[in-house]
């Protein structure tokens, strides 16, 4: 199928300007000005609207098991609801359920997300010391091959049996290092967040206003410090996933300073929501790891985004109804963390960073598709907008005014967090691989279109 695209203002990192795009087979085959309409294109007319590259979406849990309860949706519905927020690619976990071996929890999740997903879709292996009784080198050396190069730890959720301990941390760092994994990273101190959590329990005070103190900033902040020691000694590139504090981040800041390949990311609701939702009747909702902080954590991601220390934005998306989360209301140990977010994240990274001029629409794409990219091992294929590359691309009408609701929206759950928001600019169109999947708002993506794309570091 042939598309032109004709009078968008195209976006990258660097740049913005008026142009066409031409696209046949899957791929951006031209771009340019007054490009020729040919014989049975579809023309798509993009004046005085953004043309960006998809969104990589690195960081979701779609039909996830978080320990209590599962995520209401399938890869279906998880990559349907992250079209029409204009992601076009998705990179999910393999998180390892029970005794399960990490290259069989691939499997596992390869075969989830197979004639279901409608966009691009690769996975994260998982570690945990619980792993395979295969020989550790080889079990990493084999699924780098197999196109999955980056590797989650958690350090904390010891009671959903998803953490890796401290020595286990250390080996695979040693293998990631000498194999060039990515090793990314849930960085909470899982003793102090227990603990505090059991006392709250003993004293019958888990109600869900109290969470915040659960897992209170020194979690995170121990933990990113510890992992940045381990990552000296082993020389290893760590990706730290949510990072939600300004002393968390300023760790992060001085060790890239110091010249080590540390990643930070965030997500749209650190960014856009503050601790004070915990207050709220329905402050349930917001149960997820880490919690919500203050406004001066907020000013600070940004502030990151901007200075580049914060290199990706992510959904964390994890897809909890409201029966489901009510649960936590007395006693949040009751329910698995999680906010759903999978197709607010380009509509909400652009309303309250772009449109607010914390950030420009040049940072957007740096942070949701160029960076995502080159990270994750994606780039010359996605993440810009250039020659050769995927026809991946969102059309936004950045002057479209609306408001967020618990109803308009496509995932799988009975609210939205950020019902109420009034926000501005929606994606309108949205190509996969030169296809339109999103057309004027509407959905016609398929059932099984996406692929699963092997990854590889450079
Ligand atoms: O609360 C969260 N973030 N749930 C999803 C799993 C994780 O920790 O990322
Ligand atoms: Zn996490
Ligand atoms: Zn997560």
């Amino acid at each position: 199928m042939s598309i032109l695209i004709k009078s968008g203002t195209i976006v990258n990192s660097s740049s913005s300007y008026v142009g066409d795009i031409e696209i046949d087979k899957g791929k951006i085959i031209a771009i340019g000005l007054e490009l020729p309409t040919k014989k049975g294109m579809t023309v798509i007319d993009a004046t005085n609207k953004y043309v960006i590259p998809g969104i990589i979406d690195v960081h979701t849990h779609v039909d996830h098991f978080g320990g209590k309860q599962k995520t209401e949706d399938n890869f279906f519905e998880g990559t349907k609801s992250a079209a029409f927020g204009g992601t076009t690619t998705i990179i999910d976990f393999a998180i390892q359920a029970g005794n399960e071996d990490t290259e069989s929890a691939i499997a596992r999740r390869k075969s989830e997300a197979k004639n279901l997903a409608c966009i691009d879709y690769s996975l994260h292996a998982h570690l945990k010391e619980t792993s395979s009784g295969s020989d550790p080198k080889l079990k990493i050396q084999s699924i780098i091959e197999e196109g999955i190069p980056t590797f989650k730890i958690f350090t904390t959720y010891r009671d959903a049996g998803f953490m890796i301990d401290d020595y286990n941390c250390l080996e695979y760092m040693k293998i990631l290092s000498e194999n060039n994994g990515l090793l990314m990273v849930h960085a909470e101190n899982d003793a102090i967040c227990e603990s505090i959590t059991n006392k709250l329990i003993e004293t019958d005070t888990a109600s869900v206003i109290n969470y915040p103190k659960s897992r209170p900033i020194i979690a995170e902040v121990e933990a990113i410090s510890k992992i940045i020691l381990f990552a000296k000694k082993t020389d290893v590139s760590v990706y730290f996933v949510h990072v939600t504090t300004e002393e968390g981040l300023k760790l992060i800041e001085n060790a890239q300073k110091s010249g080590m390949k540390i990643f930070a990311e965030t997500c749209t609701h650190y960014l856009v929501l503050n601790e004070e939702v915990y207050k709220r009747d329905d402050g349930y909702k917001f149960i997820m790891a880490p919690p919500l902080r203050k406004e001066n954590d907020i000013d600070y991601l940004w502030e990151g985004i901007r200075n580049r220390s914060i290199s990706v934005v992510s959904s964390d998306h994890c897809a909890y109804s409201s029966d489901k989360k009510v649960k936590g209301e007395h006693n949040f140990t009751e329910v698995s963390p999680g906010l759903q977010g999978i197709e607010m994240l380009l509509p909400l990274v652009y309303s309250e960073g772009v449109c607010k001029n914390r950030i420009t629409i040049n940072d957007l794409v740096r942070i949701l598709c160029e960076n995502p990219a080159e990270i994750f091992g994606l780039k010359n294929t996605k993440g810009k907008i250039s020659l050769g590359y995927d026809a991946d691309l969102v059309i936004i009408n950045p002057s479209l005014e609306w408001e967020m609701t618990d109803t308009n929206h496509n995932m799988m759950t009975d609210f939205n967090p950020y019902s109420g928001y009034k926000v501005k600019g929606r994606p309108e169109y949205v190509l996969s691989n030169g296809k339109m999947i999103v057309d004027n708002f509407e959905f016609k993506g398929e059932k099984g279109q996406g692929r699963f794309i092997k990854r590889y570091l450079h």
